[in-house]
Protein backbone atom coordinates (compact mmCIF):
# COMPACT_ATOMS: atom_id res chain seq x y z
CA UNK A 1 0.00 0.00 0.00
CA UNK A 2 1.31 3.42 -1.29
CA UNK A 3 -0.85 4.84 1.40
CA UNK A 4 1.06 4.63 4.44
CA UNK A 5 4.27 5.61 2.47
CA UNK A 6 3.09 8.67 1.06
CA UNK A 7 2.28 10.48 4.42
CA UNK A 8 3.92 13.08 5.44
CA UNK A 9 4.60 14.36 1.96
CA UNK A 10 1.18 14.00 1.16
CA UNK A 11 -1.47 16.15 3.39
CA UNK A 12 -4.69 16.59 2.84
CA UNK A 13 -5.03 19.18 4.45
CA UNK A 14 -2.61 21.71 3.30
CA UNK A 15 -4.21 22.79 0.74
CA UNK A 16 -7.01 23.60 3.77
CA UNK A 17 -5.20 26.06 4.89
CA UNK A 18 -5.76 29.59 3.56
CA UNK A 19 -9.05 30.77 2.69
CA UNK A 20 -7.08 31.44 -1.07
CA UNK A 21 -5.64 28.21 -1.76
CA UNK A 22 -9.25 26.35 -0.65
CA UNK A 23 -10.84 29.07 -3.10
CA UNK A 24 -8.12 27.56 -6.29
CA UNK A 25 -9.13 23.93 -5.04
CA UNK A 26 -12.74 24.57 -5.43
CA UNK A 27 -14.03 21.93 -8.11
CA UNK A 28 -17.30 23.44 -8.81
CA UNK A 29 -18.88 26.92 -8.33
CA UNK A 30 -22.14 28.37 -8.04
CA UNK A 31 -23.09 31.57 -9.49
CA UNK A 32 -26.36 33.72 -9.99
CA UNK A 33 -26.28 32.74 -13.56
CA UNK A 34 -27.39 28.90 -12.44
CA UNK A 35 -30.59 30.09 -10.81
CA UNK A 36 -33.90 29.82 -11.94
CA UNK A 37 -36.37 31.37 -9.73
CA UNK A 38 -39.81 29.42 -9.58
CA UNK A 39 -42.46 32.45 -9.38
CA UNK A 40 -46.44 31.64 -8.21
CA UNK A 41 -48.97 34.09 -9.90
CA UNK A 42 -52.03 34.64 -9.04
CA UNK A 43 -55.05 36.66 -9.79
CA UNK A 44 -56.38 40.49 -9.52
CA UNK A 45 -54.20 43.55 -8.99
CA UNK A 46 -51.89 44.97 -6.12
CA UNK A 47 -51.62 41.39 -5.14
CA UNK A 48 -48.62 39.76 -2.90
CA UNK A 49 -49.81 36.87 -0.76
CA UNK A 50 -47.49 35.04 1.16
CA UNK A 51 -47.71 31.10 0.52
CA UNK A 52 -48.04 30.00 4.39
CA UNK A 53 -46.43 26.45 4.00
CA UNK A 54 -43.19 28.43 1.97
CA UNK A 55 -42.05 30.96 4.49
CA UNK A 56 -40.75 34.22 1.96
CA UNK A 57 -42.35 32.85 -0.73
CA UNK A 58 -45.02 35.45 -2.44
CA UNK A 59 -47.99 35.01 -4.95
CA UNK A 60 -47.95 38.23 -7.24
CA UNK A 61 -50.20 39.36 -9.58
CA UNK A 62 -49.43 40.13 -13.14
CA UNK A 63 -49.28 44.03 -13.01
CA UNK A 64 -47.08 43.46 -9.72
CA UNK A 65 -44.11 40.24 -11.75
CA UNK A 66 -42.11 42.52 -13.33
CA UNK A 67 -41.39 44.59 -10.33
CA UNK A 68 -41.05 41.12 -8.68
CA UNK A 69 -38.16 40.07 -10.83
CA UNK A 70 -36.40 43.20 -11.33
CA UNK A 71 -34.13 42.25 -8.57
CA UNK A 72 -33.41 38.61 -9.74
CA UNK A 73 -32.62 40.15 -13.26
CA UNK A 74 -29.84 42.71 -11.89
CA UNK A 75 -28.62 40.19 -9.74
CA UNK A 76 -28.15 37.93 -13.23
CA UNK A 77 -30.14 35.43 -12.61
CA UNK A 78 -31.22 34.44 -16.41
CA UNK A 79 -34.69 33.03 -15.97
CA UNK A 80 -37.94 32.32 -13.80
CA UNK A 81 -40.07 29.83 -14.24
CA UNK A 82 -44.07 30.96 -13.53
CA UNK A 83 -46.71 28.90 -12.31
CA UNK A 84 -50.47 30.04 -12.05
CA UNK A 85 -52.52 29.97 -8.73
CA UNK A 86 -56.07 28.63 -9.78
CA UNK A 87 -58.78 28.89 -7.25
CA UNK A 88 -60.75 26.16 -6.90
CA UNK A 89 -64.35 28.33 -8.37
CA UNK A 90 -62.03 28.80 -11.18
CA UNK A 91 -61.16 25.07 -11.76
CA UNK A 92 -63.07 22.10 -14.03
CA UNK A 93 -62.70 18.55 -14.62
CA UNK A 94 -60.64 19.32 -17.73
CA UNK A 95 -58.78 21.98 -16.96
CA UNK A 96 -60.10 24.07 -19.54
CA UNK A 97 -58.53 27.43 -18.37
CA UNK A 98 -54.81 26.52 -19.65
CA UNK A 99 -56.41 26.96 -22.96
CA UNK A 100 -57.74 30.87 -22.39
CA UNK A 101 -55.37 33.38 -24.02
CA UNK A 102 -56.34 35.48 -21.46
CA UNK A 103 -54.83 33.47 -18.70
CA UNK A 104 -52.40 34.56 -15.76
CA UNK A 105 -49.93 32.48 -17.91
CA UNK A 106 -50.24 34.54 -20.85
CA UNK A 107 -50.41 37.85 -19.20
CA UNK A 108 -47.53 37.43 -16.95
CA UNK A 109 -45.41 36.43 -20.27
CA UNK A 110 -46.50 39.77 -22.22
CA UNK A 111 -45.75 41.46 -19.58
CA UNK A 112 -42.62 40.58 -18.51
CA UNK A 113 -41.45 40.10 -22.13
CA UNK A 114 -42.19 44.23 -22.34
CA UNK A 115 -40.47 44.88 -18.77
CA UNK A 116 -37.65 42.73 -19.18
CA UNK A 117 -36.60 41.17 -22.56
CA UNK A 118 -33.50 39.84 -21.69
CA UNK A 119 -35.01 37.42 -19.13
CA UNK A 120 -35.57 33.91 -19.95
CA UNK A 121 -39.45 32.95 -19.40
CA UNK A 122 -40.59 29.10 -18.91
CA UNK A 123 -43.67 28.25 -18.55
CA UNK A 124 -45.20 25.46 -16.66
CA UNK A 125 -47.21 22.98 -18.99
CA UNK A 126 -49.40 20.64 -17.31
CA UNK A 127 -53.21 20.82 -15.92
CA UNK A 128 -52.45 20.51 -12.55
CA UNK A 129 -53.53 24.02 -11.96
CA UNK A 130 -56.18 24.17 -13.95
CA UNK A 131 -58.01 21.09 -12.90
CA UNK A 132 -60.83 20.64 -10.14
CA UNK A 133 -59.27 16.85 -9.10
CA UNK A 134 -55.60 18.05 -9.60
CA UNK A 135 -54.38 15.28 -12.00
CA UNK A 136 -51.82 16.66 -14.74
CA UNK A 137 -53.85 15.46 -16.99
CA UNK A 138 -57.37 14.60 -18.03
CA UNK A 139 -59.16 11.99 -16.46
CA UNK A 140 -61.19 9.47 -18.04
CA UNK A 141 -62.63 6.32 -16.76
CA UNK A 142 -60.97 6.79 -13.38
CA UNK A 143 -57.59 6.89 -15.20
CA UNK A 144 -55.50 10.00 -16.59
CA UNK A 145 -56.06 9.57 -20.30
CA UNK A 146 -52.75 10.10 -22.20
CA UNK A 147 -52.89 10.68 -25.71
CA UNK A 148 -55.98 13.43 -24.77
CA UNK A 149 -54.04 15.06 -22.09
CA UNK A 150 -51.06 15.06 -24.67
CA UNK A 151 -53.16 17.05 -27.16
CA UNK A 152 -53.94 19.57 -24.50
CA UNK A 153 -50.95 20.01 -23.10
CA UNK A 154 -49.74 20.88 -26.84
CA UNK A 155 -52.19 23.23 -27.42
CA UNK A 156 -51.51 24.83 -24.09
CA UNK A 157 -47.35 25.11 -25.28
CA UNK A 158 -48.21 26.59 -27.91
CA UNK A 159 -50.54 29.26 -26.45
CA UNK A 160 -47.71 29.83 -23.81
CA UNK A 161 -45.07 30.02 -26.83
CA UNK A 162 -46.97 32.91 -28.29
CA UNK A 163 -47.81 34.69 -24.98
CA UNK A 164 -44.15 35.24 -25.14
CA UNK A 165 -42.38 32.62 -23.23
CA UNK A 166 -39.46 31.33 -24.34
CA UNK A 167 -39.13 28.06 -23.39
CA UNK A 168 -41.96 25.35 -22.28
CA UNK A 169 -41.39 22.91 -19.47
CA UNK A 170 -43.80 20.12 -19.31
CA UNK A 171 -44.05 18.98 -16.05
CA UNK A 172 -47.20 16.20 -16.46
CA UNK A 173 -45.08 13.42 -17.29
CA UNK A 174 -47.36 11.85 -19.85
CA UNK A 175 -45.69 9.71 -22.73
CA UNK A 176 -45.07 11.29 -26.01
CA UNK A 177 -45.59 15.20 -24.78
CA UNK A 178 -42.21 16.21 -26.05
CA UNK A 179 -42.70 15.33 -29.48
CA UNK A 180 -46.01 16.44 -29.90
CA UNK A 181 -45.02 19.26 -28.04
CA UNK A 182 -42.61 20.09 -30.77
CA UNK A 183 -44.66 19.17 -33.26
CA UNK A 184 -46.65 21.64 -32.34
CA UNK A 185 -44.64 24.50 -31.85
CA UNK A 186 -43.00 24.23 -35.19
CA UNK A 187 -46.10 23.67 -37.13
CA UNK A 188 -46.86 27.37 -35.52
CA UNK A 189 -43.49 28.66 -36.73
CA UNK A 190 -42.20 28.39 -33.29
CA UNK A 191 -39.22 26.91 -34.15
CA UNK A 192 -36.83 28.88 -31.28
CA UNK A 193 -39.39 27.76 -28.56
CA UNK A 194 -36.74 25.42 -26.30
CA UNK A 195 -38.48 22.78 -24.32
CA UNK A 196 -37.17 21.68 -20.70
CA UNK A 197 -38.79 18.63 -20.24
CA UNK A 198 -39.19 17.36 -16.59
CA UNK A 199 -37.59 14.34 -17.40
CA UNK A 200 -37.12 12.40 -14.51
CA UNK A 201 -39.79 13.78 -12.11
CA UNK A 202 -40.33 10.98 -8.98
CA UNK A 203 -44.03 10.75 -7.60
CA UNK A 204 -43.01 12.91 -4.58
CA UNK A 205 -44.09 13.57 -0.74
CA UNK A 206 -42.01 16.63 -0.88
CA UNK A 207 -44.17 18.75 -3.60
CA UNK A 208 -46.79 19.26 -0.42
CA UNK A 209 -46.00 22.87 0.18
CA UNK A 210 -46.51 23.67 -3.46
CA UNK A 211 -49.61 22.27 -3.93
CA UNK A 212 -50.88 24.87 -1.35
CA UNK A 213 -48.80 27.43 -3.45
CA UNK A 214 -50.67 26.71 -7.02
CA UNK A 215 -54.46 25.81 -4.93
CA UNK A 216 -54.47 22.38 -5.50
CA UNK A 217 -54.60 21.13 -1.85
CA UNK A 218 -57.65 19.19 -3.19
CA UNK A 219 -59.32 15.91 -2.00
CA UNK A 220 -60.63 15.20 0.99
CA UNK A 221 -57.66 15.59 2.77
CA UNK A 222 -56.48 18.73 0.96
CA UNK A 223 -53.54 16.68 0.30
CA UNK A 224 -53.65 16.83 -3.29
CA UNK A 225 -54.09 13.57 -5.33
CA UNK A 226 -52.65 10.84 -3.52
CA UNK A 227 -52.26 8.57 -7.18
CA UNK A 228 -49.84 10.26 -9.33
CA UNK A 229 -47.69 6.97 -8.93
CA UNK A 230 -49.58 6.28 -12.55
CA UNK A 231 -47.37 9.27 -14.29
CA UNK A 232 -44.67 10.06 -11.69
CA UNK A 233 -42.04 7.82 -10.94
CA UNK A 234 -40.89 5.35 -8.46
CA UNK A 235 -38.27 6.56 -6.14
CA UNK A 236 -36.99 3.19 -5.90
CA UNK A 237 -36.18 3.45 -9.57
CA UNK A 238 -33.03 4.89 -11.30
CA UNK A 239 -32.14 2.92 -14.16
CA UNK A 240 -36.06 4.01 -15.36
CA UNK A 241 -34.56 7.63 -14.80
CA UNK A 242 -32.16 7.61 -18.30
CA UNK A 243 -34.85 5.62 -20.14
CA UNK A 244 -37.01 8.47 -19.78
CA UNK A 245 -34.61 10.82 -20.31
CA UNK A 246 -33.33 9.14 -23.29
CA UNK A 247 -37.01 9.32 -24.57
CA UNK A 248 -37.02 13.19 -24.10
CA UNK A 249 -34.07 13.57 -25.48
CA UNK A 250 -35.28 11.20 -28.81
CA UNK A 251 -38.45 13.34 -28.99
CA UNK A 252 -36.31 16.75 -29.33
CA UNK A 253 -35.89 18.36 -25.61
CA UNK A 254 -33.42 21.09 -25.45
CA UNK A 255 -32.58 20.58 -21.46
CA UNK A 256 -33.92 18.19 -19.34
CA UNK A 257 -34.50 18.00 -15.39
CA UNK A 258 -34.64 15.97 -12.18
CA UNK A 259 -36.70 16.26 -9.82
CA UNK A 260 -36.77 16.31 -6.70
CA UNK A 261 -33.26 17.60 -5.82
CA UNK A 262 -31.39 16.07 -3.05
CA UNK A 263 -33.07 13.02 -2.49
CA UNK A 264 -32.11 12.47 -6.19
CA UNK A 265 -28.35 13.64 -6.49
CA UNK A 266 -27.61 9.93 -7.94
CA UNK A 267 -30.01 10.45 -10.66
CA UNK A 268 -28.65 13.88 -11.77
CA UNK A 269 -25.53 12.50 -11.52
CA UNK A 270 -26.07 10.07 -13.85
CA UNK A 271 -28.10 11.28 -16.58
CA UNK A 272 -25.76 14.36 -16.65
CA UNK A 273 -22.90 11.66 -17.37
CA UNK A 274 -24.74 9.53 -19.47
CA UNK A 275 -26.16 12.10 -21.65
CA UNK A 276 -24.64 15.09 -21.48
CA UNK A 277 -26.74 17.48 -22.41
CA UNK A 278 -27.75 20.94 -20.69
CA UNK A 279 -29.34 18.98 -17.21
CA UNK A 280 -31.55 21.03 -14.81
CA UNK A 281 -32.33 20.07 -10.97
CA UNK A 282 -35.69 21.52 -9.01
CA UNK A 283 -34.97 21.74 -5.71
CA UNK A 284 -38.50 21.50 -4.90
CA UNK A 285 -40.80 22.94 -2.44
CA UNK A 286 -40.55 20.68 0.79
CA UNK A 287 -37.01 20.83 0.19
CA UNK A 288 -37.14 24.81 0.57
CA UNK A 289 -39.93 24.38 3.53
CA UNK A 290 -37.39 21.65 5.29
CA UNK A 291 -34.61 23.99 5.40
CA UNK A 292 -36.64 27.17 6.37
CA UNK A 293 -38.75 25.45 8.94
CA UNK A 294 -35.66 24.19 10.26
CA UNK A 295 -33.75 27.91 10.32
CA UNK A 296 -37.56 29.15 12.16
CA UNK A 297 -36.36 26.50 14.96
CA UNK A 298 -32.83 27.67 15.25
CA UNK A 299 -31.60 24.72 14.35
CA UNK A 300 -29.95 25.00 11.18
CA UNK A 301 -28.24 28.40 9.42
CA UNK A 302 -29.80 29.78 7.13
CA UNK A 303 -27.06 30.60 4.63
CA UNK A 304 -24.70 27.72 5.32
CA UNK A 305 -27.79 25.30 4.76
CA UNK A 306 -28.96 27.09 1.48
CA UNK A 307 -25.02 27.37 -0.16
CA UNK A 308 -24.49 24.08 1.06
CA UNK A 309 -27.96 22.33 -0.46
CA UNK A 310 -27.05 24.43 -4.04
CA UNK A 311 -23.56 23.31 -4.44
CA UNK A 312 -24.30 19.80 -4.38
CA UNK A 313 -26.42 20.02 -7.11
CA UNK A 314 -23.31 20.98 -9.34
CA UNK A 315 -20.82 19.13 -7.88
CA UNK A 316 -23.37 16.25 -8.92
CA UNK A 317 -23.28 17.90 -12.63
CA UNK A 318 -26.09 20.13 -12.73
CA UNK A 319 -25.96 23.20 -15.20
CA UNK A 320 -28.51 24.88 -13.34
CA UNK A 321 -31.18 24.74 -10.47
CA UNK A 322 -35.04 26.04 -10.22
CA UNK A 323 -34.76 26.58 -6.44
CA UNK A 324 -36.67 29.48 -4.59
CA UNK A 325 -33.66 30.32 -2.92
CA UNK A 326 -32.56 32.06 -6.00
CA UNK A 327 -33.02 35.86 -4.90
CA UNK A 328 -31.13 35.53 -1.54
CA UNK A 329 -28.28 32.98 -3.06
CA UNK A 330 -27.50 35.13 -5.43
CA UNK A 331 -27.75 38.35 -3.17
CA UNK A 332 -25.57 35.98 -0.71
CA UNK A 333 -23.08 35.37 -4.10
CA UNK A 334 -22.73 38.87 -4.82
CA UNK A 335 -21.73 39.79 -1.45
CA UNK A 336 -19.24 37.83 -1.34
C1 LIG B 1 -47.18 19.58 -11.29
C2 LIG B 1 -46.01 20.20 -10.62
C3 LIG B 1 -45.63 19.94 -9.31
C4 LIG B 1 -44.51 20.71 -9.06
C5 LIG B 1 -44.22 21.42 -10.22
N1 LIG B 1 -45.16 21.09 -11.17
C6 LIG B 1 -46.26 19.12 -8.25
C7 LIG B 1 -46.91 17.86 -8.59
O1 LIG B 1 -46.49 17.12 -9.47
O2 LIG B 1 -47.90 17.59 -7.91
C8 LIG B 1 -43.77 20.74 -7.76
C9 LIG B 1 -42.80 21.83 -7.52
C10 LIG B 1 -42.41 21.99 -6.10
O3 LIG B 1 -42.77 21.17 -5.23
O4 LIG B 1 -41.72 22.97 -5.81
N2 LIG B 1 -47.25 19.74 -12.65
Amino acid sequence: MHFAGSFPATRMRRNRRDAWSRTLSAESRLAPQDLIWPIFLTSGTGQRVPVASMPGVFRVSVDRVAEHVAEAVSLGIPAVALFPYTPMEERDKDGTGALDPENLMCRAARALKKAHPELGLIGDVALDTHTSHGHDGVVRDGHVHNEESVEILSRMAVLQAEAGMDCVAPSDMMDGRIGAIRAALDARGLEHTRIMSYAAKYASGFFAPFRDAVGSLVGPDRAGPSDKKTYQMDPANGDEALREVALDVAEGADMVMVKPGLPYLDVLYRVRKEFGLPTFVYQVSGEYSMIMAAVERGWLDHDRAMMEGLMAFKRAGANGILTYFAVSAARRLKEG
